[in-house]
């Protein structure tokens, strides 16, 4: 196949790009510098050049407390980039994979949230990027949406700028004594790896259609916080913050694990439990920085 990938230098699309390459399958990147999805023309123009057999776009405004305070912004790369990505997919004949998230769900609820339980965004981020599942589910006949969720990769978020939360716990641990984390918001951090294998996986069938696309199981940011220091061997005085001790601009889910069901059903859900997730990361973080180093 021949793949374009859009946002292909950001966390998720560096390993989309990666993964499908493994297969391989021939890969062109789109960077911002090669398409504005805000633009029909641009991403049209890339597309019919391209001829795509799919398309992953994995391109977003994808920091939640800037959002809130930018909704323009947002709403054009999260919603009308989404339509417009979708639109000129369509036009020529190729099939898409969106990614969206976890942030569609209010998080009121206590068990995990299946493909078919009732979307209701708290933010604007997550607002912009549930009308970006409605563009493309109107306008492209043949998707794939893949709701993921606490993504972590090897390559550092660009909308976020800095580190992981993996990464951000390991660096505050060797310049501080004790840490507090949050331990009332429930996720299923997932590997960007791992979601990258899922569109491989995808991409082979016709089941078209709407996906939940995290690791099994759920924890709080403490409980990632404490399996990351566990796992690491870090020696570390962590304690849990207390409810509202670190503010955000914009609210957030309490509760937003999914359920893969959708996956599970048409058996071809790939993912590990997130634990395991979590220590294949770390395994290839020291691997990296071993070949770094030699
Ligand atoms: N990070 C999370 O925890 C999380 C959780 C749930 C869902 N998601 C979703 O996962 C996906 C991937 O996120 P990520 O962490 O890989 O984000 P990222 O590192 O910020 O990558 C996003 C990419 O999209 C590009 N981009 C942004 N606006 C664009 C535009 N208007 N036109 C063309 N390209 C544009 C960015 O380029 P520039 O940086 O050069 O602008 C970057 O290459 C997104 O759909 C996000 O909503 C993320």
């Amino acid at each position: 196949m021949r793949v374009a990938v859009v946002g292909a230098n950001g966390q998720l699309g560096q390993d989309v790009c990666q993964a499908f390459r493994a297969e391989r399958h021939e890969v062109v990147a789109l960077n911002h510098a090669d398409v504005e999805i805000k633009a029909l023309e641009s991403i049209q123009l890339a597309l019919e050049r391209i001829r795509p057999d799919l398309v992953v776009n994995t391109a977003a405004f994808s920091n939640v407390d800037r959002c809130e305070s930018e909704p323009m912004t947002a709403f054009g790369a999260n919603a009308l980039g989404a339509r417009n990505v979708a639109l000129a997919t369509d036009a020529v004949g190729a099939s898409l994979a969106h990614i969206s998230t976890d942030y569609v769900f209010d998080g009121r609820q206590k068990i995990p949230y299946t493909e078919n339980e009732p979307v209701a965004p708290l933010n604007v981020y997550g607002n912009t990027k549930l009308a970006g599942e409605y563009f493309v589910r109107a306008a492209a006949r043949r998707h794939f949406i893949l709701r993921v969720s606490a993504i972590y990769g090897h390559h550092p978020c660009r909308a976020k700028g800095g580190l992981n939360f993996v990464e951000l716990m390991l660096k505050l641990a060797k310049e501080k004594k004790e840490l507090r984390v949050v331990d009332d918001e429930f996720v299923s951090p997932t590997p960007t790896t791992q979601i990258a294998q899922q569109l491989v996986a995808l991409s082979g069938s016709s089941d078209y259609g709407l996906y939940h696309a995290t690791c099994e199981g759920s924890c709080s940011w403490f409980e990632f916080a404490t399996a990351i220091f566990e796992l690491s061997r870090t020696c570390i005085a962590l304690e849990r913050a207390r409810p509202g001790e670190f503010p955000a601009k914009a609210p957030r889910p309490k509760y937003s694990v999914l359920e893969n069901k959708a996956l599970k059903n048409r058996s071809l859900n790939v993912f590990t439990h997130w634990k395991e997730g979590l220590e294949s990361y770390l395994a290839q973080r020291a691997q990296l920085s071993s070949v770094v180093s030699t």
